[in-house]
């Protein structure tokens, strides 16, 4: 890859999430002397104001460069990306106005990191790009936030704890989803639309439901593990589960990092992430609540008619959580890696709300990690995983982000 003139752009800098990470690269990296990034987006009057209101932060601001594009107009992304090392895009619905972008950086050995947790897409633009991104040496990092950083670098540690506890690889990683408290932009409710739209079309449906729909090649060997759909209980953690808003994406990504590691012990692994409940009647009756409550919000998500009427109820694009909400936010993920005889957990705790507060650092740190880490990074490239691409190093920068990963140290003893 040739040397650029600049390491990011902010791509997407005018929308709710975009202008978290353009501040959060601000606050922490200032406006061009450590690091030379810009802020670009589609409107150059709406650029003009995200830049001036980010000077309210740091005068230096006023000297980002501002880059103009639209998302469709593939030429104009080409010349607008050839100075930058990494696009780190917030421009969404990603199936939408994502793949020129995907396809620009592939082409042109530009790393890439972005929000999506659009399963679909995603397989599309493995199959298109992924070859064209190994030949141009582009690490092309999908899900670099919510979705589905937690559960991918919290599965990788796991891993490693157990082996290293151990010395021998588990058979087994579960994700409980121990506490979560946020909400929603209206970047992320048209996703959820579009996720909603593409399942209309049957073979796009089955991308979702396949476990491995995001694993290359023949996957008839792997572990025969989906998600799961009905309230159930654990009798390992002693406690109730249910399914996860977020797991079809979480899970899929994760079994793609297995699944490009070159260990044949890590391909092998099987996992599941579950969001966990108290134990007795009050846990079977929130898992089996917030079930219900998930299946009817997916199931009117389906209809078109409901779709339409429950929308202009839901944040618009451009809106979200204040900075109050954001703050008093957080979550918890317990990520217990196992095999029939022992067990390891690593606890990832977010101290902000985790769709925004937590995800704007993570994206903005994994777009940091891609352009300034390179020497320490796995020499890899194509359609990469935030565990394969960046691993441990990326773990360690997320603490700035107040995203940690604590192994519990002790070994969790057997169940008896
Ligand atoms: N994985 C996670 O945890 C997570 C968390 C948060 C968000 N997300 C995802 O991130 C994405 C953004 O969410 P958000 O709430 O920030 O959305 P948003 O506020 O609606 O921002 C969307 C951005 O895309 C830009 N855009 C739209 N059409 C464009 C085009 N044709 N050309 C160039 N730019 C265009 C918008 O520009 P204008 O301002 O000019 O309209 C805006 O900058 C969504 O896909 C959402 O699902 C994921």
């Amino acid at each position: 890859m040739h040397t650029r003139n600049y390491d990011i752009l902010v791509w997407g800098a005018t929308g709710f999430t975009g202008q978290l990470v353009a501040e959060y690269l601000l606050r922490h990296e200032g406006a061009g002397q450590r690091l030379r990034w810009a802020l670009g987006g589609r409107n150059l009057q709406k650029l003009q104001a995200v830049r001036q209101q980010l000077t309210a932060i740091d005068p230096a601001a006023a000297q980002l460069p501002l880059v103009i594009a639209d998302a469709a107009d593939e030429p104009a992304l080409l010349k607008a990306i050839s100075d930058f090392a990494v696009v780190c895009t917030t421009v969404g619905p990603y199936a939408l106005y994502g793949t020129p972008m995907v396809a620009a950086c592939a082409a042109t050995g530009t790393h890439y990191c972005d929000l999506t947790g659009e399963v679909q897409w995603l397989r599309q633009m493995i199959d298109a790009h992924h070859g064209a991104a190994l030949q141009s040496g582009a690490k092309i990092v999908p899900t670099c936030g919510f979705d589905s950083i937690p559960s991918d670098l919290g599965a990788h540690q796991a891993i490693a704890a157990f082996a290293d506890t151990h010395q021998r690889m588990p058979t087994a990683v579960t994700t409980y989803v121990r506490d979560l408290k946020g909400s929603f932009s209206g970047g992320t409710v048209a996703s959820q639309v579009s996720i909603s739209e593409q399942s209309a079309d049957p073979a796009l449906a089955a991308h979702w439901r396949n476990p491995y729909s995001l694993v290359q090649g023949d996957t008839s060997g792997l572990p025969q593990v989906g998600d799961i759909f009905a309230a159930t209980f654990d009798a390992e953690q002693n406690c109730w589960t249910s399914t996860f808003l977020m797991a079809p994406c979480n899970a899929k990504i994760v079994r793609r990092s297995m699944a490009l590691n070159a260990n044949p012990a890590i391909r092998s692994i099987a996992y599941q992430e579950k969001m966990a409940f108290r134990r007795g009647f009050k846990g079977w009756a929130l898992a089996n609540s917030y079930n219900v409550g998930l299946a009817l919000m997916q199931g009117s998500m389906g209809v078109g008619w409901m779709r339409r009427a429950m929308q202009p109820m839901l944040p618009q694009p451009g809106d979200g959580p204040d900075e109050q909400a954001r703050i008093a936010g957080r979550f918890v993920f317990e990520v217990v890696a196992g095999d029939a005889s022992d067990r390891v957990q690593v606890t990832v705790r977010g101290d902000k709300d985790p769709g925004y507060g937590s995800t704007s650092g993570m994206l903005a740190e994994a777009a940091l990690c891609l352009a300034l880490d390179g020497d320490r990074l796995p020499q890899v490239s194509g359609f990469l995983t935030p565990a394969c691409a960046m691993g441990n190093v990326l773990v360690e920068r997320l603490v700035r982000a107040g995203v940690t990963f604590a192994d519990s140290g002790a070994k969790v003893a057997p169940k008896a």
